[in-house]
């Protein structure tokens, strides 16, 4: 059994890293095929959990089109998959990455798994491009490593065979479980070391195509002109290396004291800063996956999410891009919604989700 890894972002690697080591302790031989769609926020990931690509496609370049990645990918991907003669390959989620490289498995014939299969928000437009490419690459997908039953339901739904998805958790947990159990004495002096571990701070991260312009000012302004009333509060961001989101960030926070502007934190880092913070602000996918494990209430600032598990555990709020909106809901966390937003509870997995991908793997032998 040989099977190929294709995958490009910060996430990605962060999801994939716990599935390559367990297929490579358990003696199936893996090949991480690399697309470099992230460059920096990438190796950040592959060195601090020690993977060496075997393939480095390089794509990354500054504000190329989806069309131009895409294109570029499919090309490239392409002769390493005629040479190669993989088994299997394995996509995970929805990046332009995991949609090209599923689709070039498809094109060689090649059956895929799919690692986190089965999210939907139902509105083809937002996340964009993610709902097409997910939904695009279930089509051609033979296994389907679903992280919860909803995400299941909704494969069922769109009438997938029943036999071809399983239900596993994500692999975010294991990566995230790991860090806390091999990392704890980093976490505290990593607080130190960014100056926060005796401040009370919210995490902010923001990086969506569709948030992109007005919705990202409006963040910007909300967040603002509210701290700017709530003297105790600092603002933590860790910007994403997209020059469209820095601007909009130093354009509305210049002046403005009680900012920590930082560069992307490496993946340790980045759980140590969430780990002291008072509540999360954010976009992205996989924080609101981390964030109900380590009892962290968390604002969802888009308009729709396909992680409504997090809603409906109680530690996630969908509070859309709106001004009134966002103010409202940092307004509503000074009070008693603040205790209820940070129980603990984690939908997403056990920790031990590589270990059921990989064991699908060995049965198959
Ligand atoms: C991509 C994925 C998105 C995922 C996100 C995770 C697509 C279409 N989008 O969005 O699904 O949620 O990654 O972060 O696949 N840049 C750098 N260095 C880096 C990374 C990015 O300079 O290491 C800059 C470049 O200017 C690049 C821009 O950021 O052009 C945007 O990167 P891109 O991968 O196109 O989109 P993301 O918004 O990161
Ligand atoms: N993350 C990180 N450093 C940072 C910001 C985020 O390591 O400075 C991690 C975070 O813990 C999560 C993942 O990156 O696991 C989320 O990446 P992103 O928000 O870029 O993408 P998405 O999950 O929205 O696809």
């Amino acid at each position: 059994m040989k099977v190929g890894i294709i995958f490009g972002t910060r996430p990605e690697a962060i999801k994939i890293a716990p599935v390559y080591k367990e297929l490579k302790n358990n003696n199936i031989e893996v090949k991480a095929i690399v697309t470099g769609q992230h460059q920096e926020m990438l190796y950040q990931v592959l060195d601090l959990f020690k993977i060496t690509p075997d393939y480095d496609l390089k794509i990354m370049k500054n504000g190329q089109t989806l069309s131009e990645l895409t294109g570029k990918l499919v090309q490239q991907l392409d002769i390493i998959l005629k040479k190669e003669k993989f088994d299997y390959i394995l996509v995970q989620g929805d990046t332009t990455s995991a949609f090209t490289g599923a689709l070039v498995a498809f094109y060689n014939q090649i059956p895929i798994g799919h690692i986190e299969a089965g999210l939907r928000t139902g509105n083809i437009y937002s996340p964009f491009p993610e709902e097409a490419n997910r939904k695009l690459i279930g089509t051609i997908t033979d296994i389907h490593f679903a992280p919860t039953e909803r995400n299941v339901d909704n494969l069922l739904r769109e009438n997938y065979p029943k036999e071809k998805i399983l239900k596993v958790g994500n692999t975010v947990i294991d990566a995230l479980l790991w860090i806390k159990e091999n990392k704890v004495k980093n976490i505290e002096n990593i607080k130190k070391k960014y100056g926060v571990e005796d401040k009370k701070y919210i995490l902010l991260t923001l990086h969506r195509r569709e948030n992109w312009g007005k919705p990202m000012e409006n963040i910007f302004e909300a967040i603002r002109n509210y701290l700017e009333k709530n003297k105790e509060l600092y603002l933590v961001f860790p910007m994403h290396l997209n020059p469209l989101v820095r601007e909009i960030a130093n354009n509305k926070l210049e002046g403005f004291d009680r900012k920590i502007l930082l560069e992307p934190l490496d993946y340790l880092e980045f759980i140590a800063i969430l780990d002291g913070a008072h509540y999360i602000m954010t976009d992205s996918g996989g924080i609101q996956e981390e964030a109900p494990t380590l009892g962290k209430p968390t604002l969802v600032l888009r308009d729709t999410t396909e992680r409504p598990e997090a809603i409906e555990a109680g530690t996630a709020k969908l509070v859309g891009t709106e001004y009134d909106s966002i103010v409202k809901y940092m307004t509503l966390l000074e009070g008693e919604l603040y205790k209820e937003m940070s129980q603990k509870n984690n939908p997403y997995g056990d920790g031990k989700t590589s270990k059921k991908i990989s064991d699908y793997f060995l049965r198959r032998i």
